[in-house]
């Protein structure tokens, strides 16, 4: 954890002021640049220090065999890990044969500022080098959004008050030696020169190298191109090797002159084309992108992201620490999914290798939802990405016995790379929360086309799934017996209510669906009997009640189980899934994330309110946030039982997860789920943001930090702005048609020329539940303006 402050907290920016190497990996993932395609964290120019090299190219895996002491059937044989690709931001400098190196030398200044409207990450510092001289550097960076295959950079040197020889060696480099970590499960397997050389080109200022994969067979192409300017006398010459393409420049500075380089980057990859296609291919994206070079590419981010922040920015006023923070988790999630078209959104984006850049059921339920109602076309893309693994999903379920499709625990590619069932496979909620996702995206839409080409299909196989994993017993009542809930410290269990609560909505879903597009249905295979017996398990889904204590069941007999010692247990043994053995997790009362919490939100309709405060207060006593899903869930629930001070509490905990590195290993990238909670913390926690039919329902209230709260969304072709303040709220429509929507029990139609300002009643005060002992959320303190250090990291 990070224990100083370290970025400056301004409205639209995310400030370094100093550099440390200590923290240097954080930053890394803090200042990575993407547009879901490409990935380039944010490691210095000239390539060392790093923290954590990383250029990644969303899709472009190794493969590697899953050992397994005891081997089983079914297990997954073959892991997929994310490999770098050519690192195409290093510019090294030499100032008089002296390596530019922050290590040695002094550094006078050193800034990098991530800009969150331009999209541009820039730098500047002033350093000595050991022999005295002094120089100026300035670099910008970005990644296009509007260019997908495309990156830039711009590098200034200027020398200060003396001549210098300086060199930049402007390079693509492969293979890059990666550090090596051990001891923790959530670290990617490092694999060292995953890439084999296919053809390396330099000629002029042009480079280019040509790689393949050795297991999995991707070609991985990259391609520089370079603009130099300096004084006369400057002199250009490349060169490459199988792993290294370099263009070199030389140029002697007075003091005053200056030598400036643009350098454009392009990527391709494919396991299919040829490797006459790639290099065509990424010759063409940099001859695309040349024309206006540096000064096009910019305008060009600049105004996406203008058009991005008009439809999707929040406004707090009140509180520039969440401020802050908001628009950062936006810009990371837009990042993320922006140009992804049809590959996996990974768990931290393409801002680090953690969890081997796999995707898990984080995309769905926690970055879907975002993008829904801000960037509606990724969500399209990301759910055709699902769709385009049916194939690998129905193997799997076929594998496990099941009908229908099974969707994995965590892919690159769409088959099952978890090696561990219990927290792997048997999460199957993973195909509830796809089926949500799709439901979510056709109702804030209206995508018919979607609905019956994409969406059908995905909750039809998902709904065979469930209806084969399920059982009527004699009773009638549908039971889905061993499986994992979204909580990883209870494993393999007896009707889980949010899986059994999701796998009802699933299977209604699907029937519905069904009965919209009969045709399509049949070419499915569907008959009326098949969606008759998908109503009848929803109809009679089981869910667990202790009536005793007037709870819901977390799952069959879950409030009878041992409780965990939670006064015997230290500060430093969290997260505790590094310090005790699952097998003891597993059968005691011990929560490492919201699962019956978030059950309350996604299926709130099953719910009444006198339960959701009970059961949020009981399950509160358990939950020790061992993983950054949690916080956001709390905080959604929190607010809408009414404890506004635990649900900004909340708020904080999944806002500065990254900015503060609470989890202590952002430096293996950013933790997108907690990124995207942030928001739906704000929108759906205080703004009570839930669909209501094909449209939305709001239950606004704000937390006393807050003076007001303001929102854009995008549904169903509208622009809509929500503006919350303590005693009222006011929704305007933006653009488009009229719409109606409700404002607690009442609905209201807003058109552009009528905004609607409604009153809100002011909030009975509650008694606070409590967390176990030493777990109270981050942001505990945050009223007097200090943020209390959380007693351990989260996973
Ligand atoms: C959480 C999972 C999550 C995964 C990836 C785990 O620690 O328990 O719910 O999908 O991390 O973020």
């Amino acid at each position: 954890m990070i224990n100083h402050p370290s970025y400056a907290v301004e409205p639209w920016a995310v400030r370094e002021t100093g550099l440390d190497l200590d923290t240097l990996a954080q930053s890394e993932s803090v200042l990575a640049l993407s547009n879901g395609h490409i990935g380039w964290r944010g490691n210095l120019d000239e390539g060392e220090p790093h923290g954590l090299p990383g250029s990644y190219l969303n899709g472009v895996h190794e493969v590697h065999s899953l050992p397994y002491a005891e081997a089983g059937y079914g297990y997954p044989e073959s892991g997929q890990t994310v490999v770098n690709v050519a690192n195409g931001k290093i510019i090294r400098l030499l100032v008089d044969d002296e390596p530019f190196d922050l290590r040695y030398g002094e550094l006078h200044s050193h800034e990098r500022v991530l800009d969150l409207r331009a999209g541009v990450l820039h730098r500047t510092c002033e350093w000595t080098s050991p022999s005295g001289r002094r120089v100026k550097v300035r670099s910008s960076r970005l990644v296009s959004l509007t260019q997908r295959a495309v990156a830039a950079v711009t590098y200034e040197v200027e020398p200060q008050g003396c001549e210098v020889r300086v060199v930049l060696q402007s390079e693509l480099v492969a293979n890059e030696e990666l550090p090596r970590v051990v001891g923790d499960p959530r670290v990617a397997k490092t694999l060292q020169s995953p890439l084999e050389s296919l053809e390396h080109a330099a000629e002029g200022n042009r480079l280019r190298l040509l790689h393949r994969t050795r297991n999995s067979g991707l070609r991985v192409a990259a391609a520089a191109g370079h603009t130099v300017v300096g004084p006369e006398g400057t002199r250009l010459s490349s060169e490459s090797s199988e792993d290294v393409a370099r263009l070199t420049v030389t140029s002697v500075l007075r003091d005053g002159q200056r030598l400036t380089m643009e350098k454009l980057v392009a990527y391709g990859w494919s396991a299919m084309r040829s490797l006459p296609g790639l290099r065509d291919q990424v010759d063409a994206a940099l001859a695309g992108a040349s024309g206006g070079a540096w000064q096009g590419l910019a305008a060009e981010q600049r105004a996406y992201l203008d058009a991005f922040w008009a439809r999707a920015d929040v406004e707090i006023d009140g509180d520039e620490r969440i401020q802050q923070a908001v628009r950062f988790a936006l810009f990371h999630v837009l990042q993320a999914g922006a140009r992804a078209e049809q590959r996996a959104l990974p768990a931290k984006g393409l801002t680090g290798s953690g969890y081997d850049g796999h995707a898990f059921w984080d995309t769905e339920s926690f970055v879907l939802p975002l993008l829904t109602y801000s960037e509606p076309s990724a969500v399209r893309d990301a759910l055709s990405w699902r769709r385009s693994t049916l194939p690998a999903a129905r193997a799997r379920a076929t594998q496990l016995g099941l009908r229908g499709a099974a969707f994995p625990w965590r892919t690159i590619d769409g088959a099952e790379c978890s090696a561990y069932w219990p927290a792997g496979s048997a999460a199957f909620h993973v195909n509830a929360d796809i089926a949500e996702a799709v439901v979510r995206y056709v109702s804030a839409t209206g995508d018919t086309a979607f609905d019956r080409d994409c969406g059908l299909e995905l909750l039809v196989e998902t709904a065979r799934m469930w209806r084969s994993l399920g059982h009527h017993d004699h009773h009638g009542r549908f039971h889905i017996d061993g499986v994992t809930g979204p909580d990883e410290y209870t494993a393999v269990k007896d009707d889980n209510t949010y899986t059994n609560l999701m796998a009802a909505a699933n299977l209604r879903a699907a029937a519905d669906a069904a009965a919209r597009y009969p045709d399509r249905a049949t070419e499915l295979g569907l008959d009326e009997e098949e969606t008759a017996s998908w109503r009848d398990a929803a109809d009679a889904m089981y869910v667990p009640y202790n009536s005793e204590l007037r709870v819901h069941e977390q799952h069959e007999g879950f409030t009878r189980l041992e409780h965990w010692d939670f006064d015997g247990t230290r500060p430093d043994q969290y997260p505790l899934l590094l310090h005790f053995p699952y097998f003891d997790l597993y059968r005691k009362q011990v929560i490492k994330q919201a699962d019956l919490v978030l059950a309350m939100y996604t299926r709130g309709e099953y719910f009444d309110a006198e339960h959701k405060a009970r059961n949020f207060t009981y399950y509160e006593s358990l939950t020790v946030r061992d993983s950054s899903l949690s916080a956001s869930c709390q905080a959604v629930m929190a607010a809408e039982i009414g404890h506004l001070r635990l649900a900004y509490e909340y708020l904080v905990e999944a806002a500065l997860t990254d900015l503060e590195d609470l989890a202590r290993n952002t430096r293996d990238g950013l933790h997108l789920a907690s990124l995207a909670g942030t928001w739906t913390a704000l929108v759906a926690g205080f703004g009570g943001m839930r669909p209501r039919g094909d449209t939305l329902a709001f239950t606004p209230k704000l937390p006393e930090r807050f003076r007001r709260l303001a929102f854009r969304l995008q549904t169903r072709g509208r622009r809509l702005l929500i503006e919350i303040e303590h005693c009222a709220a006011t929704y305007t429509l933006l653009e488009g048609a009229p719409l109606s929507l409700w404002h607690y029990d009442s609905s209201v139609t807003v058109a552009t020329n009528a905004p609607q300002r409604l009153r809100i009643d002011p909030q009975p005060r509650l008694l606070q539940p409590s967390q176990p002992p030493g777990r109270a959320p981050l942001g505990h303190d945050a009223g007097t303006g200090a943020v209390t250090e959380v007693e351990g990291p989260a996973a």
